[in-house]
């Protein structure tokens, strides 16, 4: 058993798989595709929410420190990903990556831990999608009912509890609208972000560009203000906690390796979507928070739409960017969805391709090029999901998967430099040991911050996936059929 757990696929395997026969995922993404499916990924909740909470609660102004602090961590992880993603370009991420460097139980651990950061980002971008489009439809006079556009069950302090309200239906509505559109094919979903992207960038860049004039600079005075006498409120410490509530704002640019089966030439682009997405959206949440906590005090920013409360406070100033900026909210959800959807999918697809989940899984429909029973797979337990559970119950699991699966890249980085040396590395990440393990590092510390109930829910997720990989995974795994890599 023991040496199942071990064995690793083969890594030129892999990337014969990757290089020439393929399966059937076609390659039509360019470079251009991949930075805007990294935006589209990356730019959503994070800078039409958390900003204005994070800014009142933890850090003011001195927020767009935190954000700084953040992205270096991020890119330290995104350059584990970008030699990763440009050496084995295939659809599986981090879990085709320690296949091949730490065998195949890891594999499976950290496929499953994919899963649930994949399934519940995308599940919780679905509810807060849901959230302002009632809220938009409130403002138009038009009451959708709260029964039907509700979660069924609530976390409180009593334990859980029945709403009263049937099911989140907008935000299952937004799921499969968004899955339709994946299915129709790659290239037909890339184009989509695109114009998603267009429309929340250039809204942002809206609101930098005409927000400017509205700072009153006495507001970032003081930039940092003075710690309350608690760790994480203000002062320093509210600074770093900021950082770690505003990582999950850059979350999504790792979502962009599992399109790298899927790019014209991912050894050349792939490092380039993922550290250009990273950046830009890095810049524009540091522009936009400055702004934001220029317009308004920070104390006032813990609201819902921070955002539309600084176009409030300009007067009639900026009145018109309103409907712009509930529409660039709107559609920068709805790109988060897409991504995090496709991901969950690619995810399902390269699993099962392995058999460690079952095989009609990896099947590609022949006419889009997609594995389109994935895709309906992920919309399905997406949907479930959405649709029964409130949005802070969703939101804990996704940072603690997405760190483990971060600190997992690192390491294996560094094991793969050990262990296979000659390996062609078309990006190769600079100043190892030294990024990997500060990456690593980093990410390891905000998991060990996260709340002891979150890690109780991640050993559960990690008990039910072992139970599967015990009962179907390891007797049905294609390396049963290869001699074993040891
Ligand atoms: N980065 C994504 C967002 O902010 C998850 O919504």
């Amino acid at each position: 058993m023991l040496e199942k757990i071990f064995r690793k696929k083969d890594i030129h395997q892999m990337l014969t798989e990757a290089e020439g026969s393929n399966d059937g995922l076609r390659r039509n993404l360019t470079a251009a595709n991949l930075v805007t499916l990294g935006i589209g990924a990356i730019v959503g909740t994070g800078i039409f929410v958390i900003t204005g909470t994070a800014a009142a609660n933890y850090a003011g102004p001195g927020l767009t420190i935190s954000f700084l602090i953040s992205v270096v961590g991020c890119i330290m992880a995104g350059l584990c990903y970008a030699e990763f993603a440009a050496m084995i370009p295939v659809a599986g991420s981090v879990y085709s990556y320690s296949y091949s460097t730490m065998g195949e139980g890891l594999a499976w651990f950290i496929g499953w831990v994919l899963v649930l950061e994949y399934l519940f980002a995308c599940s919780s971008v679905a509810v807060g999608w849901s959230g302002y489009i009632v809220s938009l439809c409130e403002g138009w006079g038009i009451h959708l009912p709260q029964h039907l556009s509700y979660a069924t069950f609530d976390h409180t302090e009593a334990g859980w509890v029945m709403t009263g309200s049937l099911f989140n239906f907008p935000a299952v509505f937004i799921i499969v609208l968004v899955s339709t559109l994946l299915l129709g094919g790659i290239k037909q979903s890339a184009f989509i972000n695109n114009i998603i992207v267009v429309i929340k960038v250039g809204v942002i860049l809206l609101f930098i560009g005409f927000g400017l004039s509205y700072i009153d600079t006495s507001n970032w005075d003081p930039y940092i203000p003075a710690n309350t006498g608690s760790f994480g409120e203000f002062g320093w410490s509210g600074v770093l906690r900021g950082a770690g509530v505003v990582f999950y704002a850059y979350l999504g640019f790792d979502a962009l390796s599992t399109a790298a089966q899927e790019a014209k030439n991912p050894q050349r682009d792939m490092p380039k979507g993922i550290l250009i997405s990273l950046l830009i959206c890095a810049v524009l949440y540091i522009s936009v928070t400055a702004i934001l906590t220029g317009i308004v005090n920070y104390k006032d920013l813990d609201v819902a739409a921070p955002i539309a409360l600084a176009i409030d406070r300009t007067g009639s100033g900026l009145a018109w960017l309103s409907p712009f900026i509930k529409l660039g909210a709107i559609a920068g959800l709805s790109s988060v969805i897409l991504v995090m959807m496709l991901a969950q999918s690619r995810i399902y697809y390269s699993i099962s391709k392995d058999g460690l989940l079952p095989k009609f899984l990896s099947k590609i429909h022949k006419k889009s090029g997609i594995p389109h029973r994935a895709t309906f797979l992920a919309c399905v337990i997406t949907s479930v999901f959405a649709g029964l559970f409130p949005l802070h119950v969703l939101t804990e699991l996704v940072s603690i998967g997405t760190l483990m699966a971060f600190s997992i890249v690192c390491i294996s980085i560094l094991v793969l430099r050990k262990t296979q040396p000659d390996l062609k590395r078309p990006f190769k990440t600079p100043f190892v040991p030294f990024v990997p393990l500060l990456g690593a590092g980093v990410c390891i510390m905000q998991m060990l911050a996260l709340p002891w109930g979150t890690w109780v829910r991640l050993i559960i997720w990690t008990l039910a996936g072992l139970i599967l990989y015990l009962a179907y995974g390891q007797k049905h795994s294609v390396l049963n059929k290869s001699s074993l890599k040891k």
